[in-house]
């Protein structure tokens, strides 16, 4: 059960009294001698054209063995041409920083309440000791229409509503896309995940705020974790980095590409491609300085689907690594607030 409301880490900071316990990370002891704020090289992740992938072109050959090769090593890529504006995106991040400068009463009416996710706040509190994230955030169910409940809609800032709208519809369309070419880089019919993955699949927008931490080197943004998703759409902030992806036990950076939308895979897609497309575990590390925001959203397989590895990647050489699975999301947070990977509940 969630443990009573806690301040957000705005209202902390506002509040001038000092940094609480709670969000004190203490040495693992485990070998993770470094600070979280160690300097941490960049992953060499390649720029993807969204729009060159779905051609048949030779190039459209050459964009598919790159995504092959990104999504199977660190599971991330950033893509470019994907059809929205910069301008629409430079609206995007106006708006979310317009929303968390807004007095606390204004973004109190947009609350979460206990015990459910979407809405605003802090991080969700489960247990007693547990060691708090430094990030407030606006998490809003944006898809399927007729799930919408726009009492999380902020009314202020204005255009705020309109433009999660379009951003939402402008999304689907990269979603589909996105979806059509990971199934052709791995010689799959166009629809064998976009199948699985539902008419009744759900998009979650999350806009997160990191404010500036006084403690970079013992408090963390977001815990280390994999998304439940099938895959995440996110817009990193343009100048603040923060963002970390972990490969082979080692951190990386991801470098920010202006204009581009960093793809994720989540661990539903891990298990639909039967383990080829890794679901990458990644972090937050927080700025003394600088506040940093970023607009992320989770594509979600539809509750009723039954989601399991695709037939044509299992074999006698590859084994099915993977149970079936059906609502992912819900056991997803538990095992998140406990450090652990949920994916590996679903393990055979
Ligand atoms: C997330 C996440 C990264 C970021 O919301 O799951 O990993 O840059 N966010 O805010
Ligand atoms: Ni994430």
């Amino acid at each position: 059960m969630e443990k009573p409301k806690f301040k957000t880490v705005q209202e902390v900071v506002a509040a001038g009294e000092g940094l609480p316990e709670r969000y004190l990370h203490a040495p693992t002891g485990d070998g993770e001698v470094q600070p979280l704020n160690a300097a941490v090289p960049e992953m060499d992740i390649p720029a993807i054209d969204l729009n060159l992938l779905l051609s048949s072109s030779e190039e459209g050959r050459e964009e598919l063995s790159k995504l092959h090769s990104a999504l199977s090593t660190w599971g991330v890529v950033q893509v470019m041409n994907h059809g929205i504006t910069e301008a629409f995106l430079d609206k995007i991040y106006k708006l979310t920083k317009e929303f968390f400068a807004l007095p606390t009463e204004e973004k109190q009416k947009c609350a979460r309440e206990i015990g459910s996710i979407q809405g605003y706040g802090n991080d969700m509190i489960l247990w007693d000791d547990q060691v708090l994230d430094w990030i407030d955030r606006l998490y809003i169910t944006t898809y399927p229409e007729d799930q919408r409940q726009l009492k999380f809609w902020p009314q202020v800032p204005t255009g705020f509503r309109e433009t999660l709208h379009e951003y939402t519809m402008k999304q689907r369309i990269v979603i589909e896309q996105f979806f059509k070419a990971m199934a052709r880089s791995l010689e799959l019919e166009d629809n064998s995940f976009l199948d699985m993955y539902g008419e009744s699949a759900t998009m979650d927008t999350r806009f997160n705020m990191y404010p500036p931490c006084p403690r970079p080197d013992k408090v963390i943004g977001v815990k280390p974790h994999a998304d439940g998703s099938a895959f995440t759409l996110l817009l990193p902030d343009k100048d603040v980095e923060g963002l970390q992806f972990q490969k082979d036990g080692k951190w990386y950076k991801a470098p920010i590409v202006p204009d581009t939308i960093l793809i994720n895979v989540g661990d539903q897609m891990e298990i639909m491609s039967n383990g080829i497309y890794k679901s990458p575990v990644h972090r937050v590390v927080t700025n003394r300085e600088k506040e940093r925001i970023s607009v992320a959203t989770f594509c979600i397989p539809g509750a009723d689907k039954e989601i399991q590895p695709v037939d044509e990647l299992v074999s006698e050489a590859r084994p099915r690594l993977y149970k079936t699975v059906k609502k992912y999301v819900e056991l997803y947070f538990k095992y998140y607030q406990q450090g652990r990977r949920p994916i590996e509940a679903a393990l055979i």
